[in-house]
């Protein structure tokens, strides 16, 4: 049974329903509970990330991204059969419809990946549609598909729009390895595989970030989970949430040197420009992730060549720190992260759909939590409009 929320909605003391209270308006809902959630927390100021009480960076290192999903949806990590058991079924539900897949092969080429994506996950609603929301094994089923097929879409379209016809994934390939060979039709090095699937777990869950705020709100109306996630990638997409991973090597490139870091930065500053990759809502200190992602990339050129521009955005972050550091604002997840896809050879407008295969793990999350104790998201406003006024006709005005 879908639980209800406890009902304790302001102005409801048995008098007429009061006006919204004025003073509790912050824009943005900046520091506004909005949410009660066991998922994931975060201290901003010691720079400190846990999934259900597990630090992410133990996680990242040890465990791996099904095992984390697993953990994040249902709350505990799982045993050895519960674990083989879910990867079976994952691995059981990668492939796609050809009727999606015929429905891609109509997306224009030169669209962007998130809204393939979008519209790809969005339409797996036509196929599971049937809603049974309080059955266990109907939520069970919906992760499971959810987790198994977004990556085959994301790699679907690469191919698709380079001309090709998508590959079939394979069943003896783990998750991250299975993505790699999906989008790139060879199997990857066992290295790359791994720090692919270190990144999948840093990258899965992040407490009430925009994208799964409107997760929660879309689930709250007791709609699909395939709608859930459609409207999550949507929101994910934007260059100030996940959609900044992509613009940071766009600004990388566009310094071009680290003789240039410098001017650039002061320019970009004097024009109140933000610096993608930089500042968070929650963080004040250098977002834990970037540190470990850091650490990522630096494991991947030791092995496959260093990446000059790399030195580039150390450079950046090192005078960064002395402009923006005071104000709080150091690295956040999307500073690195591009550089560790870069060496995987990913494209660069596929890193935010990267981003939207792991974070479907915290979304799937929380789905599952609001619908345990829901209440239809439906916020007040402070109205700022015109007083009423009368029709003009045509001829009056
Ligand atoms: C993600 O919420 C999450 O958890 C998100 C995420 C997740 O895992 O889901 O962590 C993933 O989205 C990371 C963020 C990726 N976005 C970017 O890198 C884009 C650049 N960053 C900024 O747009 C900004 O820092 C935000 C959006 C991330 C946070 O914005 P806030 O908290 O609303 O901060 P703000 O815009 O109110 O800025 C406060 C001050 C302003 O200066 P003043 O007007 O007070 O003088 O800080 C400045 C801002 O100008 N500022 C920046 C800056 N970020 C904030 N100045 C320069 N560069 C920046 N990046």
């Amino acid at each position: 049974m879908v639980e209800r929320g406890s009902d304790s909605r302001p102005g409801r003391s048995g008098s007429a329903a009061a006006g919204p209270d004025q003073s509790l308006y912050r824009p943005g809902l900046e520091g506004v509970p909005a949410t009660q959630s066991a998922i994931c927390d975060i201290d901003g100021h010691l720079g400190q990330l846990t999934y259900r009480g597990y630090d992410a960076a133990t996680l990242a290192a040890r465990s791996s991204f099904l095992e984390t999903a697993f953990l994040l949806v249902w709350g505990e990590l799982p045993t050895a059969d519960q674990l083989e058991q879910f990867e079976q079924e994952v691995q059981m539900h990668r492939r796609v419809s050809f009727r999606i897949r015929d429905m891609m092969k109509s997306f224009p080429s030169q669209g962007h990946p998130m809204d393939a994506l979008q519209a790809s996950a969005a339409s797996l609603g036509l196929f599971y549609s049937r809603r049974a929301l309080d059955n266990p094994e109907y939520i069970y089923g919906a992760v499971v598909r959810l987790l198994a097929k977004i990556p085959t879409m994301v790699a679907a379209f690469q191919l698709i729009r380079k001309g090709q016809d998508p590959i079939q994934p394979r069943d003896d390939l783990p998750y991250a390895a299975n993505f790699l060979y999906m989008l790139t039709e060879r199997e990857p090095d066992p290295l790359a595989a791994r720090i692919l699937d270190a990144c999948l777990i840093l990258h899965a869950e992040h407490s009430l970030n925009a994208s799964t705020f409107s997760a929660r709100v879309t689930a709250s109306t007791l709609t699909d989970p395939y709608a859930v996630v459609a409207s999550a990638v949507g929101t994910l997409a934007g260059p100030l949430h996940g959609g900044a991973n992509e613009d940071v090597l766009t600004m990388l490139e566009e310094i071009g040197s680290e003789d240039r870091v410098e001017l650039w930065l002061d320019r970009a500053i004097a024009n109140r420009q933000k610096i993608m990759g930089f500042g968070h809502r929650e963080y004040k200190v250098k977002d834990p992730r970037a540190v470990i992602l850091q650490r990522l990339a630096e494991e991947l050129f030791e092995r496959f060549g260093h990446d000059p521009m790399y030195d580039l955005a150390r450079r950046l972050e090192e005078i960064a720190a002395t402009r923006l550091g005071p104000k709080g604002i150091y690295p956040n997840v999307d500073f690195y992260s591009g550089l560790v896809y870069r060496k995987l050879g990913i494209p660069c407008d596929l890193f935010t759909p990267i981003f939207a295969i792991a974070r479907t793990a915290g979304w799937l999350a929380h789905w599952k939590e609001q619908l345990g104790a829901n209440r239809i998201f439906r916020p007040s406003q402070i109205y700022t409009g015109c007083a009423h006024r009368d029709w003009q006709p045509l001829e009056a005005r």
